[in-house]
């Protein structure tokens, strides 16, 4: 009994000892850059619990904005963690450090282990690095020009009008328990509709479509809310709620409706006139032969981009408009001033058209305060791949340099960036003015940057923007009124009205809000 207990005194010891050592040596090398220590590291077992100060960082650790910079007193610090082994992870809210990092794809490149919940489907533009990224950005990129634009601008407008003719009608009022409910389904219509020519009108798939057990809708919308478990748990597992049974449905529906979309476009294709210029055209035209050798994109890579598409550019465009809302129903000074522009930029409630995107000035600050405020992907990860160094401006105003070595993590740590008060004055209050005229360009990373920045950036601006304008110049816009609420005060409604939870991107929990007719 006491040689095994003298044998676990002695092993834990060597464990300390060379813990140390090693750690001292790591705190050497990057020049005693701040930590913040935890026994467990974000990424692993750390990243899934709340806070517990010096064990895990807590889930929603990203989601402290600028509050351990601002501890810890640098615009870069190392998350450090000593199990399983010992890690660092360089968080960036420095402006010239994270353009650096954005600046140099072979230099920083992702970290492909972290994405490979984005793999179920199969090989994509979002989840590949090097040659095959390469590949998948050539063919899905020029389906985001011009004409695409357009159609994404023709096809919001279609779905909104859509919603208010024959949803909402001529209620003069109408009440919605959570904003989310009008955002998930319309960015999904208006998607599938600029994306995969696929039209959805709101009154459709009430029920699923013969053949099929879920909606489209309904299928999609389990998916991105629940797949982690699905990646999570193994499959015998999926048997044992009724979540995770629907679940597993939700993923083979998804699938079988990604074939159908397929199959009816390679159906439609042989008789169609007018070329197409959507995604899934220029996704289906690199399955052709006649595109041979390396570029030519297989079945399985083929539902892994369709898949990504639907993810990327769903939800992230739902809760940033859901945020814009609750905004603009919290601070009615703002929301009187985009009315105001509206009634000048479209005269005689006439409907916003491509060419008025760029004059509506306010509106697409309105947009870029919401980004700045709820940016939905609130963390973009990179590693260093070889000995480097970062620059970054000290809390004395001075530029240093930070080493970083080979293999180091790196998050690109846009809350921490966005709420950084050097370069946004007052971050915590919502001013859209702050978007007019100068403001620091590279202090804003809500579509990450550099050539792997987002695809999908002018899509979801002018969606957002046609929504804008079409909504408010109708309604006003209000937070519900709720009994149990009657008491509190501005700054409780606020935080109550602006909760979020951390899942695939920063999500609300609950908007409540009423449209009054103007
Ligand atoms: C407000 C809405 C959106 C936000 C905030 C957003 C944000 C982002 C961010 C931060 C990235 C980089 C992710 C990473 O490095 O891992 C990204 C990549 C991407 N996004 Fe978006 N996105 C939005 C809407 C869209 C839409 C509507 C689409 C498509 C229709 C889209 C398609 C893509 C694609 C394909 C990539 C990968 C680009 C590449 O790696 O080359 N996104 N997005
Ligand atoms: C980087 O993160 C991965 C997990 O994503 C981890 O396995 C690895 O040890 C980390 N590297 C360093 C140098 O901390
Ligand atoms: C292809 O389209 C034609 C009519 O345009 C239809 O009759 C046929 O069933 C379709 N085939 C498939 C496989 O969807
Ligand atoms: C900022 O950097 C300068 C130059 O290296 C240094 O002299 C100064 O002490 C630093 N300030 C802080 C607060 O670390």
């Amino acid at each position: 009994m006491q040689t095994l207990l003298s044998l676990v005194v002695t092993v834990c010891c060597l464990f300390v000892v060379q813990r140390y050592f090693q750690i001292r040596k790591i705190l050497q090398t990057i020049h005693y850059q701040p930590c913040d220590w935890t026994l467990f590291s974000r990424t692993g077992l750390g990243g899934r619990f709340s806070r517990i100060p010096f064990i895990f960082p807590g889930r929603d650790y990203q989601w402290r904005k600028y509050q351990d910079f601002s501890a810890l007193g640098s615009d870069i610090f190392v998350a450090a963690a000593l199990a399983p082994t010992v890690s660092l992870n360089f968080q960036l809210a420095d402006p010239d450090a994270i353009k650096e990092v954005i600046g140099s794809r072979a230099r920083f490149p992702k970290p492909l282990e972290l994405y490979k919940p984005l793999l179920f489907f199969g090989d994509n533009i979002v989840a590949s690095e090097h040659n095959e990224w390469k590949r998948y950005r050539k063919i899905s990129a020029p389906a985001f020009t011009e004409p695409n634009n357009k159609l994404v601008w023709d096809e919001t407008i279609r779905v909104i009008n859509d919603l208010f003719d024959n949803v909402w009608g001529n209620q003069d009022e109408i009440t919605v328990d959570h904003i989310l409910e009008v955002f998930m389904p319309a960015t999904l219509f208006i998607l599938s509709a600029a994306a995969f020519g696929r039209h959805i009108a709101w009154n459709d798939e009430v029920l699923p479509p013969s053949g099929h057990q879920m909606t489209f809708k309904g299928a999609l919308y389990i998916v991105s809310h629940d797949y982690l478990f699905k990646m999570i748990l193994p499959n015998w597992a999926m048997v044992l709620t009724q979540r995770l049974k629907k679940l597993n449905v939700a993923f083979d529906e998804l699938e079988r409706y990604m074939v159908e979309m397929i199959r009816d476009r390679k159906n439609r294709t042989a008789d169609d006139i007018e070329p197409r210029y959507d995604l899934l055209n220029g996704l289906l035209d690199a399955c052709e032969d006649d595109l041979g050798g390396d570029s030519k994109l297989t079945e399985r890579e083929l539902m892994g981009n369709i898949f990504v598409f639907l993810l990327a550019g769903h939800e992230t465009t739902a809760h940033t408009l859901c945020f814009a809302f609750a905004l603009l129903a919290l601070y009615p000074k703002e929301q009187e001033k985009l009315y105001e522009e509206i009634k000048t930029v479209l005269p005689d409630g006439r409907l916003p058209t491509y060419e008025d995107a760029n004059s509506l000035v306010f509106t697409n600050a309105i947009l870029n305060e919401a980004l700045r405020m709820f940016p939905p992907v609130n963390g973009i990860p990179k590693f260093s791949a070889e000995d480097t160094v970062l620059p970054m401006t000290n809390s004395s105003g001075e530029k240093v340099f930070v080493p970083v070595p080979k293999g180091s993590n790196i998050t690109l740590h846009t809350p921490g960036l966005h709420y950084n008060p050097k370069y946004w004055p007052d971050p915590h209050t919502f001013n859209p003015s702050r978007f007019l005229g100068d403001w620091p360009r590279d202090a804003f990373l809500p579509f990450s940057g550099g050539v792997r920045s987002c695809l999908g950036r002018r899509f979801a601006e002018l969606e957002s923007i046609v929504a804008l304008t079409m909504f408010f110049s109708k309604y006003r816009v209000e937070i519900k009124e709720e009994p149990q609420f009657a008491g509190e005060t501005f700054e409780q409604k606020k935080e109550r009205v602006l909760d979020t939870m951390p899942r695939l991107t920063i999500t609300p929990v609950r908007i409540p809000l009423v449209f009054k007719r103007r």
